[in-house]
């Protein structure tokens, strides 16, 4: 016997306009429903998934886990990647582009990168057939937002620590949790809360393009954000912060997300104007403006430094990625596959010497020699925990 499975597919608040592809209002859109059967119940083995047309209004990923059916959003809230070609394990699809993660049974987001969920549906199996059924709305809306309580005095306070993807998303669980006190984020940078792992992949981008909410949004929430205050000192005993604009705040609770910070060479020269470390939306702008028909020498053979070569790679006038290890991402992913990206790539190992030149770290000899005069450097090594 197959057993029904059910989603508890809620309706999306922000983002259901731009969304919407049909002349349909919202408002009809969101409670005329569609149902279909979306295939038989053995074209899909457990652990399988699929994506399956529903009535010819949108599709849905289908996930069979043993007997069960459960049918979410086909497409990742991040940036849109199809969760089919992504992989299935353990109640959770992972998104095959940047790894965010989907729980199947609600589409509910348990892994970063993204921050919302993905809508979920209603699946029913009967006499051999798995039939969906769905809002109409739900099925255009790739994004699905939990509702979010407003703030209302007499409360309790929470200060966050840090302007990254962590701090947005405790603000939002605390408030779709119903969490009614004061939020406030405080961050050294100069934008709102963007989304950082663009600017390896596209260098030029400009902040407001990667925001990961709208000042209107946090408004809306009731979430303040203080930009361009780097917070200096905390004194647990005061429950109080210093920040290094003289400005000092109180909180009921603290939360420390500040992230990382990239690691460099211990090594003289790193300070110099080509030399250059990817963090921050005008790190990524500087190197690509800076990058143009010169010679780029980078370190690191990792997913950041690879994904800097790919974008510089008809950009540059030439290209060394510098390692200690044998192939790419040999830390990450080991040898086996490596090899095989190496080969894939047609990437030309650097010769022996100057891997041993780099790995007693002198290597910036090599690098002031072949590369410094004319080029830049960019580091793109592992980054390091960042304390207040
Ligand atoms: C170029 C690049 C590409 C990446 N690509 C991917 C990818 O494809 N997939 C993936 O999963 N991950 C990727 N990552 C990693 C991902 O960006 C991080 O895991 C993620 O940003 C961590 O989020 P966070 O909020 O913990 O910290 P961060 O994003 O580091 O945010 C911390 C924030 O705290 C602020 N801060 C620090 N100290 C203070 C202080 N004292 N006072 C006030 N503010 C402070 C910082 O300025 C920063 O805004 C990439 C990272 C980089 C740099
Ligand atoms: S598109 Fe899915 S994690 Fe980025």
């Amino acid at each position: 016997m197959y057993r029904k499975a059910y989603g508890t597919s809620e309706k999306g608040a922000a983002g259901a306009k731009q969304s919407q592809t049909s002349e349909q209002p919202i408002a009809t859109m969101a409670t005329e429903k569609v149902e279909a059967v979306v295939c038989n119940v053995n074209d899909l083995k457990s652990g399988e998934m699929k994506e399956v047309d529903v009535g010819g209004v949108g599709t849905a990923l289908l996930v069979r886990e043993g007997d069960i059916f459960y049918a979410i959003g086909p497409k990742c809230s991040h940036y849109g990647a199809p969760l089919s070609k992504g992989v299935l394990c353990n109640g959770r699809v992972r998104c095959p582009w940047h790894g965010a993660c989907f729980n199947v049974k609600n589409g509910d987001i348990e892994e970063f990168p993204g921050l919302d969920s993905v809508p979920s549906y209603k699946v029913e199996v009967t006499e051999g057939k798995v039939k969906v059924r769905a809002d109409k709305l739900s099925l255009t809306n790739v994004k699905r937002q939990r509702a979010m309580c407003k703030a209302s005095p007499g409360n309790k306070s929470v200060l966050i620590i840090g302007g990254g993807p962590a701090s947005v998303m405790c603000a939002e669980t605390l408030r779709q949790e119903g969490f009614q006190g004061e939020i406030t984020i405080v961050t050294r940078e100069k934008y709102l809360p963007y989304d950082r792992i663009k600017l390896s992949k596209a260098m030029d981008i400009k902040p407001d393009a990667i925001a990961l909410r709208t000042a209107d949004y946090y408004k809306n929430h009731d979430i303040s954000v203080k930009l361009g205050t780097e917070v200096t000192h905390v004194s647990t005993s005061e429950k109080l912060v210093k920040c290094a604009d003289g400005s000092s705040a109180k909180y009921d609770k603290l939360v420390i997300a500040t992230g990382g910070q990239p690691r460099v060479l211990p090594t003289p020269g790193v300070d110099l104007e080509n030399v250059y470390s990817l963090r921050t939306p005008d790190d990524a702008n500087s190197i690509a403006a800076a990058a143009k028909g010169k010679h780029v020498v980078i370190i690191g053979s990792s997913f950041i430094g690879m994904e800097v070569a790919a974008y510089l790679a008809d950009k540059a006038a030439s290209l060394s990625v510098v390692d200690i290890v044998k192939v790419p991402f040999q830390l990450t992913l080991g040898d086996k596959v490596g090899s095989v990206l190496q080969k894939a790539w047609k990437l030309r190992p650097i010769c022996q010497e100057r891997q041993q030149v780099f790995k007693l770290y002198v290597g910036v000899k090599f690098l002031w020699n072949m590369y410094l005069a004319t080029g830049l450097v960019v580091f793109s090594l592992r980054c390091m925990k960042r304390m207040v």
